[in-house]
């Protein structure tokens, strides 16, 4: 059996506890995986060490797949974020995350199924930034036709391959008009000329968030800009139970990188009560794309696996605080250990 080297990097706040619980399920379920352990985030800043150390990088470019952790950024002052440096020098621009109603998790709604398809490298979060005068500070959203149409392509083929029916792109082009106006037109070009057979509409971003929360079933992928993804995803994560069940992945053309939606959660850090689920969601994603990427039944099989026990334990009732249980983290992750099949 082939056993995958997989750059794991822990991250801050509650990053350590979900990271030590999905590494315990994946080492039950005999997950062909071997953990190259790397630091990004405040860990590395106590370790002595850059916020994003230079050797972390190198061993995602080795490796090519990581799982991490969430990472702190400082608001309103301090270094730039782990994550938009991490996305822009590996060129990671397609980030995917997966809002499904799970059975046993209590939402507003029963049958939601979309995938968000995020632009990950430009856009007005890229933080470009700077100080006119004293008094005026300036931000610049910038929309390449390069960046747009590879995402585009990239959310079409994505569709196609995982024979989803529609895409939506959410836009505010009447205001934007040149960088959400490019983002429009390239989604456009895309569809015309290499997916007509995938249905595509477009949606100015406020009506399509009022439509989101009034009936999320209209939806299947959405399509958006940096900043908007990053939105949208906590908004949809509400949809479905919260940011305990939404797993994600960042795709680049040579890496991947597995992560949860949400941050480090200082408020639950070194309780022992976060949620693990939308990490160990991640982990699932990672092992589907080793099988896709290198032909291993293997990781399909543990995916497979871990999908199975964790959808038993939420049936069965047991849930971890932020769902309305009572279970700390390393008690769901036993849940799940118990049920693997
Ligand atoms: P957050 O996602 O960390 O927390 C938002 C709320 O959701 C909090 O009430 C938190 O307790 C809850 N929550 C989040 N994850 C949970 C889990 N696994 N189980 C149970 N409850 C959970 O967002 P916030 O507070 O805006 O950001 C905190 C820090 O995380 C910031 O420094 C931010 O920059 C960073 N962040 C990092 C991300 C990453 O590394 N990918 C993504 C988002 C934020």
């Amino acid at each position: 059996m082939t056993t995958h080297k997989i750059v794991l990097i822990p991250g801050d706040g509650i990053g350590p506890e979900v990271t030590a619980a999905v590494r315990r399920v994946l080492a039950a379920a005999h997950a062909p995986v071997e953990w190259i352990e790397q630091q990004a985030g405040l860990a590395a800043l106590a370790a002595g060490d850059e916020v994003l150390p230079p050797q972390t990088l190198e061993a995602i470019e080795r490796y090519q797949v990581a799982l991490k952790g969430p990472c702190t950024t400082p608001v309103g002052e301090g270094f730039t974020s782990v994550n938009v440096q991490l996305r822009k020098r590996l060129n990671l621009y397609a980030a995917v995350r997966p809002v499904r109603t799970l059975e046993g998790v209590p939402s507003r709604f029963s049958d939601v199924d979309l995938i968000i398809v995020r632009e990950n490298t430009e856009g007005l979060y890229s933080g470009v930034e700077n100080q006119v005068t004293d008094d005026v500070v300036m931000s610049m959203k910038v929309a390449t036709k390069s960046a747009c149409l590879r995402i585009a392509r990239w959310a079409f083929r994505f569709a196609t391959r995982r024979q989803r029916r529609k895409i939506t792109v959410f836009h505010k082009a009447n205001i934007m008009k040149m960088t959400d106006g490019l983002f429009l037109r390239c989604a456009r070009q895309i569809h015309q000329h290499e997916y007509p057979n995938i249905e595509y509409q477009e949606m100015i971003i406020d009506t399509g968030c009022m439509r989101l929360v009034q009936d999320p079933t209209q939806f299947d992928v959405l399509l958006l800009e940096n900043l908007y993804g990053d939105v949208v995803s906590d908004l949809c994560a509400g949809l479905v139970g919260g940011l305990g069940v939404v797993p994600g992945a960042n795709f680049g053309d040579q890496q991947a990188v597995f992560e949860a939606v949400h941050g480090s959660a200082p408020d639950l850090a070194g309780k022992g009560i976060a949620n693990p689920l939308a990490l160990l969601m991640s982990a699932v994603m990672m092992l589907n794309h080793l099988a896709d990427t290198r032909e291993d039944a293997a990781c399909r099989a543990t995916a497979e696996r871990i999908k199975a026990a964790y959808n038993r334990a939420l049936q069965e009732g047991k849930r971890t605080r932020d769902l309305g249980g009572d279970l700390s983290t390393e008690a769901f992750a036993d849940a799940v250990i118990e049920r693997l099949p």
